[in-house]
This record gives C-alpha cells, sequence and structure tokens, in this order.
C-alpha cells in the first residue's frame, strides 16, 4: 500500500474510531439526497483529508459520510470526482481504494447519464449491466500493487449479477421503470455531438457518461462486487438532438432521484 494511502487511512481511522464501514457508495451528480435517509455518525471534509482529491465543482459536495442506513454501517462519497476535473486516474480512484482499506465489502455507485437507447427515456433509471471505457487510460496503468489485486483483473462480470438480480426485483416490486444496459464512459466535460452519439449507439451503449468506469476497474482489481445505477437526464438520440444544459441534467436527476434512492436503500437492507 502506497504512503499516501496510509496517511489518509489514519488520518480517517483516527476520526471514526470503531466505526466499522461494510458498504461504499459513491452518489452521482444530482444525487446526493440519499445522504439524507442516512444516520450520521461521522462527516469528514476531502479537504480535510491528508491526500484526499478534493472536488472542483461547486455542486459536488465534497465529503466523506459515515453513518447507518437501513441498519448498515455505511460510507458515502458525497462528491465524486471526475477525470475531465484535471486528475488523474489514481487520483479519481484514490477514495475507492480508501473506502476498501476502511473495510467495504460493496461498492454502489450512481450517476448521471444521457441515454442513447431510443427505448430508454429521460427521468427513466438503469441499472448498469456492462461497460465500455472510451475514457484515454486505465487507473490500473504502471506499477501493479499486488497487495491489491492481479497485474490482469478479469472483467468478465464487472458488476455483480446477483446485485443486478435484486436491484430489477426492488424495482419491479414497486413499478419502477428500471431499464438495464451498457454504459459507455467518455472523457467530457463537453457533451456528444449528433455523430458521437450515434457512434456510441451503434457499438453497443444504451448509456453515456463522465465518470463510474474507473471507480469500477479499480474495484474489479480489488475484488469489491459491483452495483451501479444510472438516472437518464437527457437524450443523446441524434435525429432529434435537443440542446442540454447541466441545470437540466441535475434538474432531471433531482426528480429521478427519490426512485433510485428507494432502490439503493432496498438493496443495501439486503446486503
Ligand atoms: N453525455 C455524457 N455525459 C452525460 C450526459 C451525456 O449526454 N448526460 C449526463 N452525463
Amino acid at each position: 500500500m502506497s504512503q499516501a494511502l496510509n496517511d489518509s487511512i489514519k488520518y480517517i481511522k483516527n476520526k471514526i474510531g470503531d466505526f466499522e464501514p461494510e458498504i461504499g457508495i459513491v452518489l452521482g451528480t444530482g444525487l446526493g439526497g440519499l445522504v439524507n435517509e442516512i444516520e450520521i455518525a461521522h462527516s469528514i471534509m476531502y479537504s480535510s483529508i491528508p491526500n484526499f482529491p478534493i472536488s472542483t465543482l461547486e455542486f459536488h459536495s465534497g465529503k466523506l459520510i459515515f453513518g447507518l442506513l437501513k441498519g448498515k454501517k455505511v460510507i458515502a462519497m458525497q462528491g465524486r470526482l471526475h477525470y475531465y476535473e484535471g486528475y488523474s486516474m489514481q487520483q479519481i480512484t484514490f477514495p475507492i481504494r480508501a473506502m476498501k482499506l476502511l473495510g467495504i465489502k460493496h461498492l454502489l455507485v450512481s450517476n448521471a447519464a444521457g441515454s442513447l437507447n431510443p427505448d430508454f427515456k429521460k427521468g427513466d433509471l438503469m441499472i448498469i449491466n456492462d461497460h465500455i471505457n472510451l475514457q484515454p487510460e486505465s487507473p490500473l496503468r504502471g506499477l501493479n500493487d499486488e497487495a491489491f489485486g492481479p497485474r490482469f483483473p478479469d472483467m468478465s462480470q464487472a458488476y455483480s449479477k446477483d446485485l443486478i438480480a435484486k436491484g430489477l426485483k426492488i424495482a419491479k416490486a414497486e413499478n419502477i421503470n428500471c431499464h438495464q444496459g451498457v454504459y459507455v464512459s467518455v472523457t467530457g466535460p463537453n457533451l456528444e455531438t449528433k455523430a458521437e452519439y450515434r457512434y456510441l449507439r451503434i457499438i453497443g451503449g444504451d448509456a453515456v457518461g463522465m465518470s463510474t468506469v474507473p471507480e469500477v476497474i479499480v474495484a474489479n482489481h480489488m475484488g469489491l462486487p459491483v452495483f451501479a445505477i444510472s438516472v437518464l437526464t437527457d437524450e443523446g438520440f441524434p435525429e432529434d438532438l435537443q440542446p442540454v444544459s447541466l441545470e437540466e441534467i441535475i434538474a432531471t436527476a433531482s426528480k429521478a432521484e427519490p426512485k433510485m434512492t428507494y432502490i439503493l436503500s432496498q438493496l443495501i437492507s439486503t446486503l
């Protein structure tokens, strides 16, 4: 383990005492509301943790929240880090490594994404069952730390089949319109052109976004089962592409958020 991670963990453990988190949660753009369901035990600003990267986005608040959700001990990252902010892939995924070292056994991830599949509409949810990485590098590039995982980690079940089945069942029982599909990650921060949306659909994408894949690769490297869910905030349908703003993306994410929060919290109760 790197000295930098060691120092972060030491600082966090000193703050949280004997709190032993079981589940890590990464909350995406406009999707921080799950935190309201947590009985908060400790809250630590990223900026106070040695070596922790700080979110540069004003709408991502940048806190690690420790507490109880449905009776389970969780850590939630309120505010995630993106490659387009200028961080390296290793920096983006540093908190995932830290959460694993703090003891989490599952990683749950949410994000806002654009729909590529004509049957998946704005405001719908999509459980991610696979991904295509179009970001320019892997967070595993560089010397491999065998203490974390193998040089060439398997990605044949990058998203836990078991967790996907549970998530779909929870959604169905509550009549929530929840699809499953393939998430394509791009660098951003610009959205896509018509030709790019068309291309992303042709190569097999159902949704496109600027996050998640680095975290999922690192989680798989460490053998952590992953569940990831997208809120589809806009429609990347090239025949009728409408301009979209960050405000609209956040507004759509906030509107759909209660459905997503429901699925995540019910899922957590089964873990
Ligand atoms: N493209 C890329 N990232 C996104 C989108 C999109 O259309 N919507 C939300 N995040």
